[in-house]
């Protein structure tokens, strides 16, 4: 365990942004960093990175980076119905879920694709096709960055909501989660629910699908809309979708007759963000280094050479062209750094 100085982050986040850190050491084992966390170099800030798949990095970082590398998958408990297994925070998402699908064990199979890590797949709740990451939680352990303490965390102290827990608020940046428990089932249901999916499989002619059928479906379709970082930098959404109350939907409505949207139970009306900035003129608009992707206008991307900075920019000019033509507020899904 080496602690590295000036260290460029540029492969360590989706956007591809070339920022550095001021201090920078990986972490293997849940020892490892308590290590960090009880050393001097813990005198500085520290920073716990993941995937880097959902932030932005706008100037470097003058922090101690730790980059979360622990690994591991076991089964903890079973019974007739559901498996629970403990995962290391490090782990890559989809290779996790990927893992789960071979072993025919159902939950994530909707939350294919999704970039980063276990670890990181908590703070915001993840969520994709009809499925959050709190439909199949069970409970994590996270490191107290203070006292290098474990400590658990069950859903209810998760306080997990629409991209969003505890540890985007209240605790964010006190933790680094080390692993994630997950309740799965072994003679799944499938969630099909979401009407992508729906068409995906009926254009495949398959009718009673399995979870690997899910799992493919939902790759399909990220695949032809979401760009691969590995390709073209991004963080996927880049802000979230608004919430907004019935008669401010029914005004807009009268204005914009084809405006998309979906009825939540709480009685709001949830306005698709990545309707609202095409309305705009930004979908597919490049702007110097950055722009609105061509087919999906809530993912931002980095052309090649784009700052962090440059990126913030076009987020507000967006969010600006929003609230004028339909004021409505939208805020980033991803941190802004
Ligand atoms: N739309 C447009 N133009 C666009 C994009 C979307 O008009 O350029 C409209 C379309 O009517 C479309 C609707 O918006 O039917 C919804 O679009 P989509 O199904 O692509 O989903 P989304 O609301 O844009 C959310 C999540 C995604 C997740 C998908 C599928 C958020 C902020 N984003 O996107 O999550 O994969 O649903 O469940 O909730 C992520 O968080 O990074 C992410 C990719």
């Amino acid at each position: 365990m080496t602690i590295q100085e000036n260290h460029s982050l540029k492969t360590y986040n989706t956007f591809g942004l070339d920022v550095k850190a001021r201090y920078f050491v990986i972490v293997k084992s849940v020892k490892e960093l308590q290590e960090v966390v009880r050393s001097d170099a813990a005198d500085h800030d520290l920073m716990i990175l993941g995937g880097g798949s959902n932030m932005l990095l706008t100037k470097d970082v003058n922090k101690l980076v730790i980059l979360n590398q622990i690994e591991g998958f076991e089964v903890v408990e079973e019974n007739d119905h559901t498996v629970v297994v403990k995962v290391g925070g490090g782990e890559n998402w989809h290779e996790f879920v990927l893992k789960c699908v071979r072993r025919d064990l159902g939950g994530v199979e909707n939350l294919s694709l999704i970039p980063g890590t276990v670890g990181a797949a908590p703070i915001q709740n993840i969520g994709a096709y009809g499925v959050e990451l709190k439909d199949v939680f069970e409970r994590l352990k996270a490191i107290n960055l203070e006292s290098g303490a474990i400590e658990i965390f069950e859903s209810e102290d998760c306080q997990f909501g629409y991209r969003d827990s505890i540890f985007k608020r209240a605790l964010k940046g006190k933790y680094a989660i080390v692993q994630v428990y997950f309740r799965l089932q072994k003679e799944a249901s499938v969630n099909i629910s979401y009407g992508a999916i729906t068409n995906t499989l009926e254009a495949r002619n398959i009718e009673n699908p399995t979870i690997q059928d899910v799992s493919d479906a939902v790759i399909a379709i990220r695949q032809s809309k979401l760009p691969d970082p590995r390709v073209l930098g991004n963080s996927g959404s880049f802000f979230k979708n608004p919430e907004i109350p019935a008669a401010q939907f029914e005004a807009l409505q009268k204005r914009f007759s084809n405006i998309v949207h979906y009825p939540l139970p709480n009685g709001n009306i949830k306005v698709p963000a990545g309707w609202l900035i095409e309305q705009c003129g930004w979908k597919g608009k490049r702007v110097g280094n950055t722009g609105a992707y061509e087919k999906q206008a809530l993912v931002l991307v980095n052309y090649g050479e784009a700052t962090g900075e440059e990126v913030w920019q076009l987020a507000q000019d967006i969010a600006g062209s929003v609230e004028a033509k339909f004021g409505i507020r939208i805020v980033p899904e991803v941190n802004i750094l």
